[in-house]
């Protein structure tokens, strides 16, 4: 397994970083068959997974849940606990609930923040858990998906940002929803790797959900390349075995087992005596 320290010499080689969220055991397994480097359960389980609203309603719990299930499915990579939403209220709450998901088997934790995060994964950091910063559009606190630091105080803000949870400790920063010419930017002045979601070619990993490059939902994201419509496939499948039942196709005596002939006959006769029918 490689540690978040690890995927720096990634950074130096310029080889590219993969990181897709995953929710389950299935998933996950075949994520980690697929060579993806890092695995992130990330509080969009909430929306992908669970039919919430949004991020907000995701608990540690729920997260606790999907992250027990992850690690059972990982072998080889890198596993990363998205923190929900109020998780990281106070620094000692968040040292608490990112050793939860320690505790669980993940190998490091998201937290999503500026400069208001600071403290928080710096403490956290300096107790020993290895922390990935999460800036740009952040679900839990900045309300309705939008790009941002496309205007010069909030490219300025970001930067800042970014420079000071590098300084802080963090070992990764996700960047969400940022300008190309911009992620360049501040991927050329942290050390630490870059992974972009809807931030360009030119950070130094890209993270997705894999409901969207699988085609699972209607959403379509221009942050997103979809790669199959396994939604649709999926429907078209649950369909097809609906009519199997309902019109007898399915199953066939193929799919059950055979009760030899003379227990069949005494199981009829034994019926027959005991119940009268
Ligand atoms: O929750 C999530 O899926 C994420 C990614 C978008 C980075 O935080």
């Amino acid at each position: 397994m490689k540690t978040l320290f690890d995927f720096r010499d990634y950074k130096q080689q310029r080889r590219k970083i993969t990181m897709l969220t995953a929710y389950d055991y299935p998933t996950a397994l075949l994520e980690d068959r697929a060579g993806i480097d890092i695995i992130l359960i990330g509080d969009s389980v909430g929306r992908n997974m669970l039919g919430y609203a949004s991020e907000l309603e995701v608990t540690m719990e729920d997260m606790l849940h999907h992250v027990r299930a992850v690690v059972r499915g990982v072998k080889q990579g890198h596993v990363m606990a998205d923190m929900p939403y109020r998780s990281c209220d106070t620094p000692a709450l968040a040292l608490e609930n990112a050793r939860r998901f320690l505790a669980v088997g993940a190998h490091s934790v998201k937290i999503e923040g500026e400069q208001d995060m600071v403290d928080r994964i710096q403490y956290v950091v300096d107790a020993g858990v290895p922390v990935c910063a999460h800036i740009g559009y952040t679900p839990q606190t900045s309300g309705k998906a939008a790009v941002q630091g496309k205007d010069f105080d909030r490219a300025k803000a970001l930067i800042d940002a970014a420079l000071r949870l590098e300084a802080a400790g963090a070992g990764m920063v996700v960047f969400e929803l940022i300008p190309e010419r911009l992620a360049q930017e501040i991927s050329r002045l942290l050390s630490i790797p870059t992974i972009g979601i809807g931030a360009g070619r030119f950070c130094d990993g890209q993270v997705q959900v894999y409901c969207d490059i699988l085609g699972l939902s209607d959403r379509i994201f221009r942050h997103a390349k979809s790669y199959d419509t396994l939604g649709r496939r999926y429907e078209e499948v649950f369909s097809a075995y609906a009519r199997d039942v309902t019109s007898g196709v399915f199953p066939t005596s193929e799919n059950a087992a055979a009760l030899p002939d003379d227990v069949a006959d005494q199981v009829q006769s034994w019926v027959r005596e005991t119940y009268g029918r």
